[in-house]
C-alpha cells in the first residue's frame, strides 16, 4: 500500500483494508525499517515510503515479475555459504521447479572446476533456481547453455556502456564485456540412476562491484556491470529479468529441443572461428573454435586437422 500511493497512508486505513490492528500495522512498519526501509511516521497522517534499500527481498523482487514458476518462491538470505548448495538441499527435500535462492552474500560461492567465487556483501547478485526437466543424465549439460543465453540477455537489456562491447557468451557460460567477466554460471546435478533428478541453474553477476574491491587475483579478467555502464545498476530489476530470461529460454528449451537454444546461443557468442587456448586438467590444447557439440560441448578444430570435443576447460582467446 505503501508502495501504491507515493504519499502519507494512514494507519486506520491499512488496519481496515488489511484486516489487522493498529499494533500490527505497526510490527509491520518496525520490520521494514530493520530491513532498511525508511518510513516516515506523522501520527496525524499516518506513514510514507521514502526509500526503499537496493536488497534482493522476495517482495521488491517480485513485484512486476511476469514468470509462471522462476523466482515465484524466492528464499533470501543475508548470508549463506553457497546458494546452490542451499537449493540443492531443498530440491532434495521436495521444492518445486523453479523456486529460488537469493542470497546478499556467500561465504563459501563455488565457481566452476572447484574454484571460489567472489561473493561479497550486497553489491552483486548470487541465485540459484531448481528445475526438473525429463532428460537423461547424458543430456543435463544441455541445460547449462539455458543459464548462458539467460544471464547474456539479461545482462545485455540493461547494458548501456559503449556499444562496440555488448555482453558476449565466452564457451561454456562466462559473459565477457570487453573482454572481462561479469557472470559465470555453475550447473549441479543429482541423479537417479540413469535419469537426471533435479538440476540447480547457479548464476553469479558483478553487478556494483567497484573496481578496486576486485581481488587482485582476478583484476584485470573480471569486471562489473556499472563498471561497465559507468553508472550504478539496480540489482533488483536484474534479478526479474534474470528470473524472466530464465524461464523463457528454458521453456523454449522444453518445448523446441536443443537446437534452437543451441543457435539462439550461438549468436550471443563471438567465439566461433576465432583462435583460442582451452586449458584442461591434463595440459591445453590450442585450436579454432568451430561450434557447438549436440550435447552443449564445445567443438575445437585442432592444427592437424582433427576435431576435438571439449566437455570441461577453460577458454582464451588468442587474438
Ligand atoms: C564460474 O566459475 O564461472 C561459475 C560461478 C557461479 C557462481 C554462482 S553465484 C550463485 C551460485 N551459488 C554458488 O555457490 N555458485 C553459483
Amino acid at each position: 500500500m505503501l508502495r501504491e500511493r507515493d504519499d502519507f497512508v494512514s494507519g486506520a486505513g491499512m488496519s481496515r483494508a488489511l484486516h489487522i490492528s493498529r499494533s500490527a500495522v505497526w510490527k509491520h512498519i518496525v520490520a521494514l525499517r530493520g530491513a532498511g526501509f525508511v518510513v516516515e511516521a506523522i501520527p496525524s497522517r499516518g506513514y510514507r515510503l521514502r526509500s526503499a534499500p537496493d536488497l534482493l527481498l522476495p517482495s521488491e523482487v517480485q513485484r512486476g515479475l511476469t514468470t509462471a514458476f522462476v523466482g515465484r518462491d524466492i528464499h533470501h538470505h543475508e548470508t549463506i555459504d553457497s546458494t546452490n548448495r542451499e537449493a540443492l538441499r531443498l530440491a532434495d527435500q521436495g521444492a518445486a521447479e523453479g523456486t529460488t535462492v537469493i542470497a546478499e552474500e556467500q561465504t563459501a560461492g563455488r565457481g566452476r572446476l572447484g574454484r571460489v567465487w567472489f561473493s561479497p556483501p550486497r553489491v552483486n547478485l548470487y541465485a540459484s533456481v531448481i528445475l526438473r526437466p525429463a532428460l537423461p543424465m547424458a543430456q543435463a549439460a544441455q541445460v547449462v547453455l539455458v543459464g548462458a543465453v539467460a544471464a547474456a540477455r539479461a545482462i545485455g537489456s540493461l547494458y548501456d556502456g559503449p556499444p562496440g562491447t555488448p555482453p558476449r557468451i565466452k564457451w561454456p557460460n562466462d559473459i565477457l564485456i570487453g573482454g572481462r567477466k561479469v557472470s559465470g554460471t555453475l550447473v549441479e546435478t543429482a541423479s537417479e540412476g540413469e535419469l537426471l533428478r533435479h538440476l540447480v541453474l547457479g548464476i553469479g553477476i558483478n553487478v556494483n562491484l567497484a573496481e578496486k574491491d576486485i581481488p587482485e587475483e582476478i583484476r584485470g579478467i573480471a569486471t562489473s556491470l556499472a563498471t561497465a555502464c559507468g553508472h550504478p545498476v539496480s540489482r533488483v530489476e536484474l534479478a526479474r529479468r534474470l528470473f524472466g530470461e530464465i524461464e523463457a529460454a528454458y521453456l523454449r528449451f522444453r518445448q523446441e529441443g536443443f537446437k534452437r537454444l543451441a543457435s539462439e546461443y550461438a549468436s550471443l557468442s563471438d567465439l566461433w572461428g576465432r583462435p583460442v587456448r582451452v586449458s584442461l586438467t591434463r595440459g591445453s590444447l590450442e585450436g579454432i573454435a568451430e561450434g557447438l557439440e549436440p550435447d552443449g560441448a564445445l567443438r575445437l578444430r585442432l592444427p592437424s586437422g582433427s576435431a576435438e570435443r571439449i566437455l570441461a576447460g577453460d577458454v582464451q582467446l588468442l587474438r
